[in-house]
């Protein structure tokens, strides 16, 4: 983030605190709990927003060199990300062109070929059908048409892209808009290197988990012992455009920050900056690096998801060494776990509780407040998106014990 725009959103934050008032969405918005139950919805949301959608699948980090790997079956079909001996990114349905067999099966690693288990056909990192055993006995083929299926994919300010229809374009460009493209370089994701990497299977529909990083309404109460002591509850930015969105959240940092020049001010000591990356990307940028957090709906039940969570450390504080950096290095990699098993343990634990009321069917609708903007424009933005109708706004909520 440019220095300027730092400053204009500590200004705002300052502002706020003095004047004990937070962003205002100027409407609540009742929403249906069916979004997060309904069997048919999930279903259209898998199709359109996940298996019909361009996904950041990672970082730049977790291809660190000339033959890295990892494989992704989060977007209904098996992915094969590689970095290829030129070190660019490629991505491949990881089926393998003789009978469909999973060609790799590891999460992750460095290889110069990929040789499917069944029958050793074999592929380089450009998915390239390489080798092919007894093939004067297989028949005539042309290894040229049996590469690895290629996937659309683009690294983009060290962000990691992936279509998973091979006929699917990318559409970067809209994807991250014109603000995001703007912004993202600023804050040098390519450098970052994965420190800490932890999967979540929680018994709440995906959409759960996102909302809990939709406002800091939440943490004088939810987080009272942990980041409640570091950030400022209920005050935070809030600006979007057009499916994405940027909150500013205020740390308590800025109470000593406000003292200082303008030109010393840092938005990472300040603030923490949460980017919503329509439909299931959470990134925020911290001093020493950054979260990626993706949330992925269960394959059949909505009230089930998987969140991928990851912590990439600023390359230069990663690879600096001596007794000194690997103190500093072990800290961070302390705070980030510890921040992990926050959203866990405390942000998922509500998720789940929000769910199984949710399946209970013991509550139509839920409500969004005033102060949580972001939780109303993502959930707009979804419903426009899908063609659904499950919430609406209204100005204030009155009438029966009960119902609204
Ligand atoms: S299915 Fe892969 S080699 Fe036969
Ligand atoms: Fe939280």
């Amino acid at each position: 983030m440019r220095h300027d725009e730092q400053v204009r959103q500590m200004k705002l934050l300052i502002e706020r605190l003095d004047a004990g008032t937070n962003v205002d969405a100027g409407e609540l918005r009742v929403q249906s709990t069916r979004t997060y139950t309904d069997t048919e919805q999930a279903r259209r949301e898998r199709d359109l927003f996940f298996a019909k959608t361009t996904h950041c699948l990672g970082m730049s980090g977790d291809l660190p060199e000339p033959g890295s790997f990892f494989t992704s079956d989060d977007l209904g079909l098996p992915i094969l990300a590689t970095r290829t001996a030129e070190g660019e990114f490629r991505a491949f349905v990881n089926s393998c062109r003789h009978r469909g067999a999973l060609v790799e099966t590891e999460a992750r690693g460095t290889k110069r070929r990929f040789v499917c288990p069944f029958h050793s056909w074999t592929y380089d990192t450009e998915g390239a059908l390489v080798g092919l055993p007894k093939s004067e006995h297989f028949g005539d083929v042309d290894p040229e048409c049996l590469g690895l299926r290629p996937l659309p994919a683009e690294e983009r300010h060290g962000l990691l892209f992936v279509h998973p229809d091979p006929d699917g374009e990318l559409g970067l460009d809209e994807l991250l808009g014109e603000w995001f493209d703007d912004e993202f370089p600023t804050w040098n994701f390519a450098t970052m290197i994965p420190i800490n990497r932890d999967t979540y299977d929680t018994a709440c529909n995906w959409k759960f988990a996102m909302d809990t990083f939709g406002e800091t309404y939440h943490f004088s109460s939810l987080h009272s012992d942990t980041l409640f002591n570091s950030f400022h509850g209920n005050v935070q930015c809030y600006d979007d455009e057009g499916r994405n969105h940027r909150m500013i959240l205020c740390r308590r940092e800025i109470d000593e920050m406000r003292h200082l020049p303008e030109s010393e001010w840092d938005i990472t000591v300040a603030g923490l900056p949460v980017y919503w990356l329509f439909p299931n990307i959470i990134l925020m940028p911290f001093r020493a690096g950054a979260f990626l957090v993706r949330a992925y709906p269960h394959p059949e039940d909505p009230g089930r998801h998987t969140s991928r969570i990851g912590f990439y450390m600023k390359g230069e504080l990663a690879q600096a060494s001596g007794p000194e950096a690997a103190e500093v290095q072990d800290m961070i990699a302390t705070i980030a776990q510890g921040f992990a098993e926050i959203i866990r343990d405390e942000d998922y634990a509500m998720g789940a509780s929000q769910q199984a009321a949710a399946n209970a069917g013991s509550l139509e609708s839920v409500v969004f407040g005033r102060n949580e903007p972001a939780l109303h424009h993502y959930h707009a933005t979804y419903d426009a998106e899908l063609g659904v109708e499950s919430g609406r706004a209204v100005d204030a909520l009155t009438g029966e014990p009960g119902r609204v």
